[in-house]
């Protein structure tokens, strides 16, 4: 697509109906590099710069939260050179961006199993999160060695430990006391979720969160992924008539 066609898609995005939270599951990094014939690792390192792209541009908009799935807890069973290498990419990824997110005045957020990460990713991803801990124009979320399973069941043990030591009564457990309880605790669920490289799957991502999320599936692997991508989902949820369970004449009596 040529730079004119991308400005006249971001120009027909009606500012004042952004979504304030998208969420995108970045898929298709290794089918991109065999059809390179690359190995699956370079499909990663790719990915990154569609990462950039992502957060520039929602941030741009101005998209207050953007989380990415980077790591899934079921990917720590992929090969362990492949494993190895995300990690490092990861690593240097955050080392080479903070003081561009500083720039840009966003926020470094990670959500799941931290502890499972190597010491030193934690460590830097820690110290990366804090340098950044102040800015406020949009918050990035990294997934990292996350599933929802997991985090719904940590938020359950957390919440029967609660029970247990009397801080809390069974019959006042509600969905907010239990969203208190999940890793994305003080965020808005995410509006849009976004997931490329054409397939229709959830794949154990934020299930709880996106009970009334718009899905959109986009055809791209994620290294292809270009800031206009990420303007035609958007257009594409404007165009959705959100209902959260009413009926469409109740939604237009409101207007
Ligand atoms: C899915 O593609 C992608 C991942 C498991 C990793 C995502 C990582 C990056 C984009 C790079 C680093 C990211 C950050 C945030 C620094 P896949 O390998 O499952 O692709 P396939 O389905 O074609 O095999």
């Amino acid at each position: 697509m040529d730079a004119d066609n991308t400005i006249s898609l971001k120009e027909k995005i009606d500012l004042e109906r952004l979504p304030k939270h998208v969420a995108i599951i970045m898929d298709g990094n290794g089918r991109w590099a065999k059809s390179k014939g690359k190995p699956r690792v370079f499909g990663h390192q790719s990915g990154v710069t569609s990462v950039r792209e992502a957060a520039e541009s929602a941030a741009e908009l101005g998209i207050p939260y953007l989380t990415l799935y980077a790591f899934s807890t079921e990917n720590w069973n992929r090969p362990r050179f492949e494993v190895t290498a995300l990690m490092r990419l990861l690593l240097q990824t955050i080392n080479d961006e903070v003081v561009t997110l500083n720039k840009n005045n966003i926020r470094l957020n990670a959500i799941g199993d931290l502890e499972s990460l190597p010491k030193l990713n934690r460590e830097r991803l820690l110290r990366a999160m804090d340098e950044t801990s102040k800015n406020d124009r949009m918050t990035l979320t990294l997934a990292l060695s996350y599933s929802s399973r997991w985090e719904i069941v940590q938020a359950a043990r957390k919440l029967a430990e609660l029970v247990e030591n009397g801080s809390c009564k069974a019959k006042d457990v509600d969905q907010a006391c239990f969203e208190g309880l999940l890793t994305t605790k003080g965020m808005p669920d995410p509006e849009l979720l976004i997931r490329t490289s054409g397939e229709s799957r959830i794949s154990n991502f934020m299930l709880w969160q996106i009970a009334y999320a718009e899905l959109y599936f986009s055809q791209k692997f994620w290294p292809d992924f270009r800031k206009e991508d990420l303007y035609e989902a958007i257009l594409d949820y404007q165009c959705r008539e959100r209902r959260f369970g009413k009926t469409s004449e109740q939604l237009t009596k409101k207007k």
